[in-house]
């Protein structure tokens, strides 16, 4: 569905990325891991169009495209909320724009309900929680019909409960619904449980360090003995990464 070859970008002398590469394919589930600062954000806004690449190609469904404006839902990892509408008009935005019909209303309700925000739809964005500003934001990219959707940390403000909930709810965006899901997260254990390909990356420039590919069929559980023990290795790798580079 997507493919992207040796994508460079650079700030000023700061390198990003000099030759990243992706596939996606139609229908699955990648997760992005990586320390703090190694471009996983930056890749995402290239991607869609936000901030100009330098170099590289994307190809989306078999053509080349210069990026993926109005081809992907895009969750960024700023919640973005404007705060003078309340939150269901901050949902409801890219259907006020599009022109508002009975089933955006109707699905931007049901979202609320399912993400547990129902009762808060009156409320603006400064007299609510992290947690449910992030789910909020969750809503309006779900708002968008795209099959591709490119999610930026989209449950790193939430508690552990309602971050279960959430997890469940986007493996049925995946199974059920037929997204095709891109997340980044710094949870490894959230993307063992959702993912069906694994990329660590390590930082300047940001590449692939490892690829991994679970062997559990979902929904998986936490405590599955390959998921704890892929999880240690994969720490212990990152863990070696960052002891490298502060030597
Ligand atoms: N607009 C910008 N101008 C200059 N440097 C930037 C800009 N955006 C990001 N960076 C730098 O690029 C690097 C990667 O940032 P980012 O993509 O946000 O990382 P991540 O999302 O993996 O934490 C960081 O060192 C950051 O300071
Ligand atoms: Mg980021």
């Amino acid at each position: 569905m997507l493919c992207v070859t040796n994508l460079k970008k650079s700030f000023n002398s700061l390198v990003v990325f000099d030759g990243f590469s992706l596939t996606v394919p139609r229908g699955s589930f990648t997760a992005l891991v990586g320390p703090s600062g190694c471009g996983k954000s930056t890749f995402f806004d290239v991607l869609t169009g936000i901030v100009p690449k330098d170099g590289g190609d994307i190809t989306w469904r078999g053509d080349a495209v210069p990026h993926l404006r109005g081809k992907a839902a895009y969750m960024q990892q700023k919640d973005l909320l404007l705060p003078w509408l309340s939150l269901i008009e901050n949902a409801l935005l890219p259907a006020i724009i599009a022109g508002m019909t009975p089933y955006a209303q109707a699905k931007a309700r049901a979202l609320f309900t399912r993400l547990g925000l129902s009762g808060f739809e009156e409320y603006i964005p400064g007299r609510v929680s992290g947690g449910m500003r992030q789910r909020c934001a969750l809503v309006r990219t779900l708002m968008f019909e795209h099959e591709l959707v490119l999610l930026d940390e989209p449950l790193s403000a939430l508690d552990a409960i309602t971050r279960r909930s959430l997890q469940s709810l986007l493996l049925l965006l995946q199974i059920e619904f037929g997204k095709t899901i891109v997340m980044i997260t710094h949870d490894v254990e959230e993307a063992l449980l959702l993912a069906d390909e694994v990329l660590v990356l390590s930082r300047f420039p940001m590449s692939v360090r490892e690829r991994y590919v679970p062997g559990t069929p979902k929904p998986r559980r936490g405590d599955d003995p390959e998921l704890l023990k892929t999880k240690e290795q994969l720490f212990y790798g990152m863990e070696q990464e960052v002891v490298r580079e502060a030597i």
